[in-house]
């Protein structure tokens, strides 16, 4: 939610920020802005929407400068509009402030600013920080550096946040703009810095690395408390005590070309297409095919305290808690230990039984999702042990982990999760490995050859099926309801299914564990409700999934059939039969969901609708 970008260097600072702001849209586009500072003066240029509207403003108002902040806004308090707009800039004219989070406390802080004379044009919570920082330039008849107030406002913030803030005093007292300085601070929200290559003379900040890579791989995750400094000569960073601290740098692995659409009219069509790749990726180097064994090297657990875990717990939101759904018959299937799966947003608020003996994993393709990161700490501190399943190298979530898996899916851009829910069920399948090489001492052949199957499997359902869902989609694009049904370890992907096209196209779908069509969906059924049911598996599941088909053919609905079987089988019921190649029943959901993936990004082009930026959606969700 909300992206910042900002950049003090020696460079023209406008096409720098835009071109990160580009980067960073997918976090929010309901409005964006810029700051420069020009001639020593805060220059700022806002418009509400998507980044194109500021482009076009910018064009008819050019901005320069060598340093500033841009910000693209997922709304919280006060609706999207170019007066709310960020960045905000205090009613004296001297600190212009971009903002991710929530400042709970902003309504007490609002009026006892106001009382002091400072005023307001916005609804935000941001606009009091703004305020509040400015007030501290200048607090007790003496000058403060723009650190020093930022430090100060920030012992007074409650919530979460990540801002930047830039200050025309520096200029003013200089007499000229060779003070160059941004300040930030973290609290919960992320916030990387971007480390120009020695001699450059330059630095950079963003909520999300995916913005900085085109210009450095260096770079430092801020931890919560931090306050940093940024200069073209480079970062200070201090922690909540204000204590110097050095954070480690790390080197981003991700290709910079990987975070463009090359050549594919939407991010998600790409990111669909890369799944064949990213599942390789992901348990390349990983697994020992020649003496049958799982080898993981970022978890820093020992064995013998794996080995003494005897509950489970996944954590995760959205589509990455379909994969927690998953991970829940992997785990238990091969390794025999029991699962509980919550929501993020959930877990700590039911007093969960927590102890040493369980292993929590957070899933997250971000790291960064407010709700998976507190049920992650609310099962730290009940003492579980803490495993991450995540994209974002040195994200939160990673940091406080005792382990992570890494899915290798490199950037997601689209807002629509497609190769971070796959490589996350392939990076659960090996945990599960993992797990039962600890307990029972091996892993069979047979599951690595699976695994080693599969990236062939999801290419050939990608390449047969990206047709065939283009031309469902121009047959029932109309429909204002769908109904999606599995059994098993395919009831999550129904669940997938109904939620990709939920946030894709606005069509209002539900997915439903198939035995429990009758129970009460069956009413929903008639001859505009396109309803897909999952037919792949073993006898007993595939059967049931049969009758499932009759009922509703019988109810005059619009069967639609996904299946590994020879469609013969299938009894004549169905309407349209997406056929897909059959791999193991454990991996089997990996190949199910690519077809529901592409319907529901062809049923969402048809619409017209922002498949890559659906309206009220963020890709991280930062906010609880
Ligand atoms: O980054 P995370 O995996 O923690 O994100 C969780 C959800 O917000 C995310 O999966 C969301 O549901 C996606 N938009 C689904 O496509």
């Amino acid at each position: 939610m909300c992206g910042i970008v900002g950049y003090v260097g020696s460079r023209e600072v406008v096409p720098l920020l835009m071109d990160g702001l580009r980067r960073l849209e997918y976090r929010g586009y309901d409005s964006a802005g810029v700051v420069v500072i020009q001639d020593g003066g805060l220059e700022t240029c806002k418009a509400e929407g998507k980044l194109d509207r500021l482009k076009e403003k910018l064009a008819g108002q050019p901005l320069y400068g060598r340093y500033g902040l841009g910000h693209t806004r997922w709304a919280t308090h006060g609706p999207p509009s170019e007066r709310n707009a960020h960045p905000m800039v205090d009613s004296k004219g001297r600190v212009a402030l971009i903002h991710n989070g929530i400042i709970e406390n902003f309504l007490p802080l609002k009026k006892r600013l106001i009382a002091e004379g400072w005023t307001f044009k916005s609804d935000t919570d941001t606009e009091v920080v703004a305020n509040l920082v400015s007030s501290y330039l200048d607090d007790g008849g003496s000058r403060h550096s723009l650190r020093d107030a930022v430090t100060r406002a920030c012992r007074e913030l409650e919530g979460m946040y990540a801002f930047a803030a830039v200050s025309t005093t520096l200029i003013a007292a200089a007499g000229q703009d060779a003070d160059q300085e941004i300040v930030a601070a973290r609290q919960g929200p992320p916030l990387v810095l971007g480390l120009g290559a020695p001699g450059s003379r330059e630095q950079f900040l963003a909520s999300d690395p995916s913005a900085l890579l085109v210009h450095t791989k260096d770079v430092i995750f801020l931890e919560n408390g931090d306050i940093a400094l940024l200069t073209p000569d480079g970062v200070e960073i201090r922690n909540r005590q204000g204590e110097d601290v050095q954070r480690p740098v790390q080197r981003l692995t991700w290709d910079p070309i990987q975070a463009e659409k090359g050549g594919y009219k939407h991010f998600m069509l790409k990111e669909i297409h890369e799944q064949t790749q990213a599942v390789q990726d992901t348990f390349a180097g990983r697994v020992d095919f020649e003496r049958s064994e799982i080898l993981f090297d970022t978890v820093k657990l020992s064995e013998d305290e794996l080995r003494r875990v005897e509950r489970i717990h996944l954590l995760a939101c959205g589509t990455s808690w379909h994969s927690a759904l998953i991970g829940k018959f992997l785990i238990e299937e091969l390794a025999r230990i029991p699962v509980e799966v919550d929501y993020g947003s959930e877990y700590r608020y039911r007093k969960p039984i927590v102890d040493s003996r369980v292993l929590a994993v957070g899933i997250s393709q971000s790291g960064e999702t407010a709700d998976t990161l507190s049920a992650m700490e609310a099962a730290r501190d009940g003492g579980a042990h803490l495993f991450a399943v995540c994209n974002v190298q040195g994200s939160q979530a990673t940091r406080i982990s005792d382990g992570v898996i890494y899915t290798h899916a490199g950037p997601e851009i689209g807002v629509a999760s497609t190769k971070a829910f796959t490589t996350q069920l392939v990076a659960l399948y090996l945990l599960a490995l993992y797990l039962r090489q600890l307990r029972f001492g091996h892993v069979e052949r047979h599951y690595l050859n699976d695994l080693a199957h599969l990236p062939q499997a999801v290419n050939d359902v990608i390449l047969k099926q990206e047709p065939r869902m283009e031309e469902l989609a121009r047959r029932y694009f109309r429909a204002e309801n769908f109904l999606y049904l599995g059994r098993g370890i395919n009831y999550p992907i129904a669940l997938e299914g109904a939620l990709k096209l939920k946030e894709i196209s606005y069509i209002h779908a539900e997915g439903y564990p198939a035995g429990e069509m009758k129970h009460g969906p069956i009413a929903l059924i008639d001859r505009d409700m396109p309803v897909v049911s999952i037919a792949t598996g073993h006898d007993t599941v595939f059967e049931k999934a049969k009758s499932n088909l009759q009922e509703v053919k019988a109810r005059d609905g619009v069967v639609i059939a996904l299946t590994d079987r020879d469609p013969e089988e299938l009894g004549g019921v169905c309407d349209e039969i997406i056929e897909v190649p059959s791999v193991s029943p454990l991996l089997q959901p990996i190949v199910n969901v690519i077809p529901l993936q592409l319907l529901a990004y062809f049923t969402g082009v048809r619409r017209g609708a922002d498949v890559d930026q659906p309206r009220n959606l963020a890709k991280s969700v930062t906010v609880e």
